[in-house]
Parts: structure tokens; sequence; C-alpha cells
């Protein structure tokens, strides 16, 4: 298969992961074209690798047509931050990815969401010798259920959830964290997870449960992660719950 048959077939999949009112879109790097960038958006990748650019820039394209379905200026520069997180425009949150030689993009009105994540993953196996970072026991014991040919990627795929989530609770607590932060249970007949918060962070208790979708086949695996806008009910466990229980995977 092609690069532009990869976008084609990957684009419906990545949409099926997030809800109706998330805009995703995806392009193959190679075709990224660097006249599309802002100076300022270019600034941040000048004397980068000839990959790296071509991600950033892609993901840029991509970001800007998305956006301009959700009315923002079409003069806004998408820059990352000191932490190398996007800064995206007011009232609009969003989420990036590349790998496998393309970029996606996901973006909401921060009316109806307080995070977003997504990732991609060519479906290689899980390298050797990162199981034991990456999985819980639980995690291991779920990929072990697949044929032997299999469970590299499965172990692959609780890696790129994780990688999703992060990105998503990022945009709520800024907090930095490790892969046992969370443990994740994916159904594979739904093609869907719950992941299970292990310590409290800044406006989520511990236990706190986060939905989220994945595609997993021979050559990808894809994940995404919505944090719906915060209920009154959210924030009463948030602000008087102060579990400091470490929940065990
Ligand atoms: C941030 C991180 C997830 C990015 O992963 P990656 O494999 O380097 O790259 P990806 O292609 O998946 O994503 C890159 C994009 O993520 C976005 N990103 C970077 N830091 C981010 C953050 N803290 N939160 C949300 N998004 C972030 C950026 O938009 C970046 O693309 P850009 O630089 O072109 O704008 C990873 O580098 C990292 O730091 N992980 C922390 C450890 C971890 O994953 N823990 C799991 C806990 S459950």
């Amino acid at each position: 298969m092609d690069l532009p048959e990869i976008q084609e077939r990957l684009r419906p999949l990545f949409s099926g992961l997030f809800p109706a009112a998330v805009l995703v879109d995806v392009m193959q790097t190679a075709s990224a074209d660097p006249a599309d960038m802002f100076p300022a958006e270019r600034a941040i990748i000048t004397g980068a690798v000839s990959k790296r650019q071509r991600e950033f820039c892609a993901a840029r394209q991509l970001a800007h047509g998305l956006l301009s379905h959700l009315d923002v200026d079409p003069s806004f520069p998408l820059l990352n931050g000191p932490d190398r997180v996007p800064v995206w425009p007011p009232g609009i949150v969003g989420t990036i990815a590349h790998g496998g030689g393309i970029a996606v993009v996901a973006v909401a009105r921060a009316e109806h969401f307080r995070g977003l994540g997504i990732d991609v993953e060519p479906g290689e196996a899980l390298p050797d010798g990162l199981e034991k970072h990456v999985c819980s026991p639980a995690e291991s014991r779920w990929a072990k259920t697949f044929p032997i040919h299999e469970q590299g990627r499965a172990l692959k795929l609780i890696f790129c959830i994780k990688e999703a989530l992060y990105k998503a609770q990022y945009l709520v607590t800024r907090q930095f964290l490790d892969f046992d932060a969370f443990t994740v249970d994916p159904d594979t007949s739904s093609q869907t997870f719950e992941a299970v918060l292990r310590k409290p962070l800044p406006g989520f208790r511990a236990g706190h449960r986060f939905p989220g979708a994945f595609y997993l086949d021979d050559h990808w695996a894809l994940s995404g992660v919505t944090i719906e806008t915060i209920s009154l009910s959210d924030y009463g466990h948030a602000c008087y719950e102060k579990s400091s229980n470490y929940v065990s995977p």
C-alpha cells in the first residue's frame, strides 16, 4: 500500500476513535509543504533533522485546516510551549501525533472537552525489554490472551493507549506521568478501553476512569482519548475526595 492509500484508509479509522464533535485529519509527512507554516512555526524547527521538520510541518498544515472549521483566526500560529505541548488558540483543545510516515491532528471546542489525546504507532512489537516499564501485570496478562505472534503488538497497543492518555491528561493537569500512572483494560470486541488512574492528579481522584478507543492491525496501533468538560458531580469528587490511596493494578 502506498502512502496516499494509507492516508485514505486511516482517516475514517482515526475519526472513529472520537465523538463527532472532534475534528480529525491525517496526512503523509512526505507531502508536507514548509511554505504552509507561519514564520514563527518555522523558527521552532529550524536546524532540526528533515524527518522532524516534515512531521512538525505536516501537523501544522493539518491543524490550520481543521482550525479553519472552528472559526479560528487563520493567521493563528500553532507554537509549542517550553514543555513541548502545543499552545492551542483560546477556546480550542487539540492533540497531535506522528509516526510511520504520517501525522494526525484532532481538535475540538473547549466548551465540549477539557482534553484530547491521540497516538499512532507502527504495528510492530513493543521492543524487547520495554514491557516491564510500560505494562502492569494485568496488562501483560491481557496481551498474553493473543496468539503468540501477536502478543508483542498487543503490548505496543498498551504503549500507544498510554501515550494518548498522557497527552489528554496533560492538557488538564500539566503533570508528567510515568507508565504506571494508569491501568488500561482494552475490550477487543468493541475496540474501546477504560483506563483507571492509580494516583490522584489535580482535578482527578485516584480511581477515576478515562474512556477511550483504539484500533489495532498488522500495520498500525491507533488510540484516542477524550476528557469531557467537567460536570458538577465530577467537580465534587475532584474537590472533596482527597484520596491519597494508590489504586493497585
Ligand atoms: C509527549 C510524548 C507523549 C510525545 O510522544 P512522541 O512519541 O515523542 O511523539 P508523538 O508523535 O506521539 O507526539 C508528538 C506531539 O505530542 C505533542 N506533545 C508534546 N508534549 C506534550 C504534552 N506534554 N502533552 C500533550 N501533547 C504533547 C506535541 O504536539 C508533539 O508534536 P509537535 O512537537 O510536532 O507539536 C512523549 O514524548 C512523552 O514525553 N511521554 C511521557 C511519558 C509517557 O508517555 N508516559 C505515559 C504515562 S501514562
